[in-house]
């Protein structure tokens, strides 16, 4: 069942009604427990100084020798299907998803299954800085320093129980945020699955800030997930639900058109796109096209993930 965004429900009164009926009471409440945000109570607003950077930030383990995509580009050329389906309306419509307060649930095979706020989610992971390529299945790419923490530690803190197998992400469901889910473009709210193996592996990140600030609205705030080997879609944005599984989750782009977008989604230049060639991509702000890697230059460290399977049967 779709989660429906309610900082205030406790798990036991949630139903598809009450949703309904309190979004409207919630939405008036959120704007006021927003201004006490801005006040100092929200730890993320705390950490910022001198207004959009983030507190202290460790450098990350892995650094990369790239030059880095503009802020500018990395905050201006989104693909975020609820804020629009232009390259530049999610910065344009970015004021439309308020992300304070802001609390996301973590359930299925948990241990300590529960909805947390941001803040307390947040509070025990150290920020850390990594600079990754991303690519994009439209075949552009960009270099963008994170700042984040591994999904691993999280995961870690809920308990993962024995017969959990993967991990589902579902983005914020609220039209009036999210115009863009009043249009049927994609199954709402947005999905995303990974394999719990490829969760808890050290380069899969959640995070909250992108070149030392708070990330932009457009990019995903308040939290989203970053997975570097494979294509953007997987890295699903303002995140309110971590669901632990036992069955491969239902994924947006893939029920949408699985023909199109494979759960796997590995950074492949042998496996094409019927629309994008895969073997190639445009670094944005150059103009040279180069080549694209397996797993996105990430093969060393992830290969093994997928020793003994047909990565063009599960691409
Ligand atoms: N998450 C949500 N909720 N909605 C989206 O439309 N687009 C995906 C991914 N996460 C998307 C999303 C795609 S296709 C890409 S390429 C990346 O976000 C883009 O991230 P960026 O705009 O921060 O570069």
């Amino acid at each position: 069942m779709p989660f429906r965004w309610n900082p205030e429900l406790k798990p036991e009164e949630i139903t598809p009604e009450e949703w309904f009926k309190q979004r409207r009471r919630l939405m008036r409440s959120a704007a006021l427990v927003g201004a006490g945000a801005v006040l100092g109570v929200d730890p993320l607003a705390a950490m910022e100084k001198g207004g959009a950077g983030l507190g202290e930030v460790r450098p990350g383990v892995v650094t990369l020798n790239e030059k880095q995509t503009s802020f500018q580009d990395a905050s201006g050329y989104c693909n975020f299907y609820e804020l629009g389906s232009g390259k530049e309306d999610p910065a344009r419509q970015a004021a439309t998803l308020v992300t304070r307060p802001w609390s996301v649930w973590i359930d299925g095979e948990v241990g300590r299954p529960g909805r947390v706020t941001l803040e307390e989610l947040l509070k025990p992971h150290p920020l850390e800085e990594r600079v990754y390529r991303m690519r994009c299945v439209e075949a552009w790419s960009m270099v963008i320093p994170w700042v984040g923490f591994p999904l691993a530690e999280l995961l870690k803190r809920f308990e993962p129980g024995p017969k959990a197998r993967y991990v589902a992400f579902e983005t914020v469901l609220d039209p009036e945020r999210l115009p863009g889910q009043k249009r049927e473009l994609l199954p709402w709210p947005y999905r995303e699955g990974l394999r719990l193996d490829e969760a808890m592996h050290p380069l899969t990140i959640l995070a909250v800030g992108m070149y030392g600030r708070v990330l932009p609205n457009q990019n995903g705030a308040p939290l989203r997930l970053v997975v570097p080997w494979k294509y953007g879609f997987k890295s699903i944005k303002s995140i309110v639900r971590i669901s632990l599984t036992t069955e491969q989750p239902v994924t947006s782009w893939n029920a949408h058109a699985p023909s199109e977008y494979g759960f796997y989604a590995n950074v492949n230049p042998a496996v094409s796109h019927p629309r994008w060639d895969q073997s190639k991509e445009r670094r944005i702000g150059e103009f040279l096209r180069r080549d694209t890697l397996p797993f996105n230059g990430y093969g060393d460290q992830v290969a093994g993930l997928y020793a003994g399977m047909d990565l063009t049967r599960d691409f």
